[in-house]
């Protein structure tokens, strides 16, 4: 079965009970139990419900691996895959890891005696070099958040497998259906399911997902004690989401190829982050190891005054923090995304005050391309 029609038949999609065309919403915290003495498949929703189980096996199929687990965001599972890790434990992470990610390693791990290593991934050879003996895993996000920067997965995993480290990634960006990593080998997939998979901005939800046994045992545990279990209802909307990510990628992709190569010729824009672009320096990485170069581009400005007026005068994205929706999505990393780290770390990074981020939705492209000429032809 092909991807697109995965996502209408490829995991529980009627129900097994009624037959009813769409799962429906098992909005119940507790099952009767006909028999005290033995268990049966659901209990307590805090420990599986029948929705999100529908919705887990959906998001096992898109990345091709045996288990999915839901959470309440993108955070709640990244968290919960950082919290793998154990008291004396090291781990590796790019340098332009997501700000929240950052946020949680460097003010919430030390607390729990786990260490880390900022280090620039395109380096191959520091990488290699901030393996320490307590080092247990490496972490990846690729196309980074905002800077769409990109990590060769197959490179981080010949190093990772001559040092026995477990991988983890944030496939947010790509999306299960364009970047598969559980079949390149990393141990786990993080997605915020709060971006493409839902797509219509209404959701916040993470999922994680593997292929080994007794890590998704352990990943169930974690979920069962700390309850970040995602709600019946926001699983029931993903579902939902799911059944027209297809088309949705596929509009939002070509938009994003469209504005990227528009933006790249236009003289008030200084740079474009798309791995798409041929012009990027890892597009050949990228593009043998996703189908495409998504739908998210950063671009730059030559300061905050220029990014004042641009946003000021789009009408047609909603400038919002987010990405993935339905709708465009322009964002500032400086103030969105980025906000939790410190300025030293954010220039350190290259997100500069006139860096924009903007999430291609599915609107006709002459109407997106027409709103960003017209705001950046009022630049100087
Ligand atoms: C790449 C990436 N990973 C993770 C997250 C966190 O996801 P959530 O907001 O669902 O917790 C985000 C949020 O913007 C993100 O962009």
């Amino acid at each position: 079965m092909r991807e697109h029609t995965k996502l209408l038949h490829g995991y529980p999609v009627i129900d097994s009970y009624t037959g009813a065309a769409s799962i429906p919403k098992y909005q119940a915290s507790t099952f009767n139990q006909e028999n005290v003495f033995e268990q049966q498949d659901y209990s307590y929703t805090r420990f599986g419900n029948p929705t999100v189980t529908a919705l887990e096996e959906g998001i096992a199929v898109l990345e091709g691996g045996e288990y999915a687990f839901a959470f309440s965001s993108g955070m709640a599972a990244i968290s919960t895959v950082l919290l793998l890790l154990k008291a004396g434990d090291h781990m590796i992470v790019p340098l332009e890891v997501y700000g929240g990610t950052c946020q949680f390693i460097k003010d919430i791990l030390p607390n729990y005696g786990i260490k880390a290593t900022f280090v620039d991934f395109q380096d191959m050879v520091a990488l290699k070099k901030a393996i320490r003996p307590t080092t247990k895993m490496i972490y990846m996000e690729t196309p980074s958040n905002p800077l769409l920067k990109v990590t060769d997965i197959k490179a981080v995993m010949e190093i990772a497998k001559a040092y026995d480290l477990l991988t983890a990634i944030d496939n947010t960006f790509m999306t299960p259906l364009y970047q598969k990593p559980l079949e390149m080998g990393v141990d786990i997939v993080i997605e915020s399911g709060t971006k493409f998979l839902n797509g219509h901005s209404d959701v916040v939800a993470g999922f994680v997902s593997v292929n080994d046994k007794e890590l998704a045992e352990t990943l169930q545990l974690y979920q069962k004690s700390f309850g970040n279990i995602l709600g019946v209802e926001d699983a029931w909307l993903i579902l939902r989401g799911m059944k027209t990510m297809g088309i949705r990628m596929e509009k939002s992709v070509s938009n994003a190829t469209e504005i990227a190569e528009f933006l790249s010729h236009h003289p008030r824009v200084k740079q474009v982050y798309y791995p798409g672009l041929s012009t990027h320096d890892m597009h050949e990485i990228h593009m043998n190891q996703a189908s495409n170069g998504g739908a998210v581009l950063s671009f730059e400005l030559a300061g905050e005054d220029e990014v004042a007026t641009v946003t000021k005068h789009l009408s047609i994205p909603i400038i919002a923090v987010s990405l993935g929706g339905v709708e465009s999505i322009v964002s500032y990393p400086c103030t969105m995304s980025h906000a939790c780290i410190s300025e030293e770390e954010r220039i350190k990074q290259g997100v500069t005050k006139g860096l924009l981020r903007l999430s291609c939705g599915i609107e006709d492209v002459a109407d997106l391309l027409e709103d960003l000429e017209s705001a950046l032809n009022l630049l100087n």
